[in-house]
């Protein structure tokens, strides 16, 4: 069965189609980044905008690309929340528009879902499982059943990780987005060098919280303003970033524990992290966790994990009708 994704929930357009929810056939994902880069983060009507300029030729890609025709697809799965409502938008209206002259199933997906489906397509899972959902919108972990139904655990109070960084960023004039490029620049810096507050690391809770950090750079930042050059950029970028991973493994690890599950996956743009993946390397898996990283082309936003998932969506008859709308919140609890 050919399903084919569509997420334009945020920034990114992507187009792809999976064979039966593990093999990608094609993946399209057209970048925003040059175009919201000077404003140091995303304008919504600049992306609604360009999803609805590149969407017809991602489409077309795709199938191109696959070797197929609209008449070898099977089903559409699309992304309807959470996300930027003229975003959203114009993917459903695409998938709408090929489910309903093809006359075949349309399917709604959760994009944070979407995410914790990425380990799927490379890995052999087993269920229940633990995910680590850590994106620039979103910090979560949840149970993941055999049938893709997802119990949120703990969630952040306020920032999410991806945000943190990239606010760090901007903070420093580096760049959009920040996470990247922390995580290039902080490769030769000393995560020792400077220490950070580690929010709500061992409260015993599994809820995570970022804005204190943020705010512990500021105020680094105006304390160090006369010694700017005192400031070794590198050791200050790895400092940060080690206090944010190291709550994100601490933090997941406890609550994997507490679930008693064996099997945690980490998702999302953050998961991308090289800092966050040797982490998870050195403590969890040596305490015996079994950790799966998707590949970083399938961590961040990508429509392979929504036609992935979409296909397990359309077996389990759960189809949505052509009145669908877009949804700027996902209900978690
Ligand atoms: O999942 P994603 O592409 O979009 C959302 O749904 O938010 O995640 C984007 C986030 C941004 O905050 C970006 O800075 C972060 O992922 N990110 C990274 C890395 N690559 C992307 N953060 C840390 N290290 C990375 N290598
Ligand atoms: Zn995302």
């Amino acid at each position: 069965m050919n399903i084919l994704g569509i997420d334009t929930s945020c920034d990114d357009t992507s187009v792809s189609i999976v064979q039966d929810g593990k093999t990608i056939l094609s993946l399209i994902v057209t970048s925003q980044d040059e175009f919201h880069r000077e404003f140091g983060g995303v304008v919504p009507e600049i992306a609604s905008r360009k999803h609805l300029e590149v969407i017809t030729p991602s489409l077309a890609s795709a199938l191109d690309k696959a070797g197929l025709t609209l008449n070898d697809i099977q089903g559409v799965a699309v992304t309807n929340r959470p996300g930027l409502i003229g975003s959203l938008v114009i993917g459903i209206a695409a998938a709408k528009s090929i489910a309903y002259i093809r006359r075949i199933p349309l399917t709604a997906v959760n994009h944070l879902l979407g995410h914790a489906y990425a380990p799927a397509l490379e890995h052999e899972l087993e269920f229940p499982h633990l995910a680590l959902i850590v994106s620039g919108g979103h910090t979560l972990t949840a149970r993941i059943d055999h049938d893709w139904t997802m119990s949120v655990i703990g969630f952040t109070r306020d920032d999410a990780a991806g945000e943190c960084l990239d606010k760090v960023a901007k903070m420093l004039d580096l760049g959009y987005p920040g996470g990247k490029l922390i995580d290039r620049m902080a490769a030769s810096g000393d995560p020792q060098a400077y220490s950070f507050p580690r929010p709500m690391m061992n409260d015993h809770s599994p809820h995570f919280s970022f804005s204190g950090l943020k705010t512990a750079v500021r105020v680094f930042l105006e304390k160090n303003r006369h010694d700017q050059n005192d400031v070794h950029l590198p050791d200050l970028l790895a400092s940060v970033q080690e206090a944010v991973m190291d709550v994100l493994e601490t933090k997941t690890r406890w609550t994997t524990q507490q679930a008693g599950l064996k099997l945690i996956t980490v998702t999302g743009g953050v998961a991308a992290n090289s800092r966050l993946r040797q982490l998870f390397r050195q403590r969890s898996e040596f305490l015996g966790f079994r950790v799966l990283f998707p590949s970083n082309r399938l961590c961040t936003d990508n429509a392979a994990v929504i036609a992935g998932l979409g296909y397990h969506l359309i077996k389990q008859a759960k189809t949505a009708s052509l009145d669908l709308n877009a949804e700027a919140r996902a209900d978690l609890l």
